[in-house]
């Protein structure tokens, strides 16, 4: 049998908590919290593969407009979750980079993920960038601003990736969605136009390492031509 090709970038759209809680009767919350189980399984998982770079859309820009219960119980989860992972990610030597807007966190919430972010950055280890309050169009629109304010003209694609909130990191190989929806939803619009994209209908919360083993097989087999 053929080697498994490893991606090098993995980008993941994290999706279906709610449904997997409603299914069960559960409040929506229930479905993050167990979200955040996969997720650190999932870091966990990539980490041990190899994988270099692991992108999540945490928490999209438009995310905002939801219950602002929900959008607290979600801001409480995952800063307490990413910093009692801390420890785990300073041995697998993880590097932490988060993409988006964080200026409109709440000043506790920024102030722990950014301060376990700086903890990182000199790791050499897997890189995972979570994406939190992200949004693609968003992304290009500040990058141009700050080319347009340091009065750059001729602009290149070089100079466009070089002030996206991803800078430094390679294009992701593999973008993976969860729970059936068959959308892009403004994730890494720049940086996936090679991509290739793997839809399951399982839910995020049941994403569990086999299922990821299945989208890496499932791009291993694909041949990639990149236009040509
Ligand atoms: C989408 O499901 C999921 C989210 C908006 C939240 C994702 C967050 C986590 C899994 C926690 C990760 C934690 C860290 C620290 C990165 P949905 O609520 O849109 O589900 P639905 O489409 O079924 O309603």
């Amino acid at each position: 049998m053929a080697e498994t090709r490893i991606p090098r970038h993995i980008a993941i759209i994290m999706d279906g908590n709610g449904r997997w809680a409603k299914k069960r009767l559960l409040p929506r919350t229930a479905g993050h919290k167990v979200g955040l189980d996969t997720f650190v399984d999932t870091v966990d998982s990539c980490s041990d593969m190899g994988i270099e770079y692991l992108t999540v859309y945490a928490f999209s820009a438009e995310n905002w407009n939801r219950d602002p219960l929900e959008v607290s119980a979600l801001m409480e989860l995952m800063s307490r979750g990413i910093v009692k992972y801390e420890p785990e990610m300073v041995r697998k030597n993880i590097r932490l980079k988060l993409l988006g807007d964080l200026d409109r966190f709440e000043k506790k919430y920024r102030d722990a993920l950014t301060s376990v972010e700086e903890r990182l950055s000199n790791n050499s280890g897997m890189t995972l960038c979570i994406c939190l309050s992200y949004g693609g169009r968003q992304e290009l629109v500040n990058a141009f601003n700050r080319l347009a304010s340091q009065g750059k003209t001729n602009i290149t694609e070089a100079d466009i990736e070089q002030n996206l909130y991803s800078a430094g990191v390679p294009d992701p190989d593999l973008v993976i969605r969860t729970s059936g929806e068959y959308r892009i939803s403004n994730f890494l619009l720049w940086q996936s136009a090679y991509s290739e994209y793997y839809f399951t209908d399982v839910y995020w919360p049941d994403f569990d390492k086999a299922e990821l083993l299945k989208a890496i097989e499932s791009y291993s087999k694909r041949e990639r031509r990149f236009g040509r």
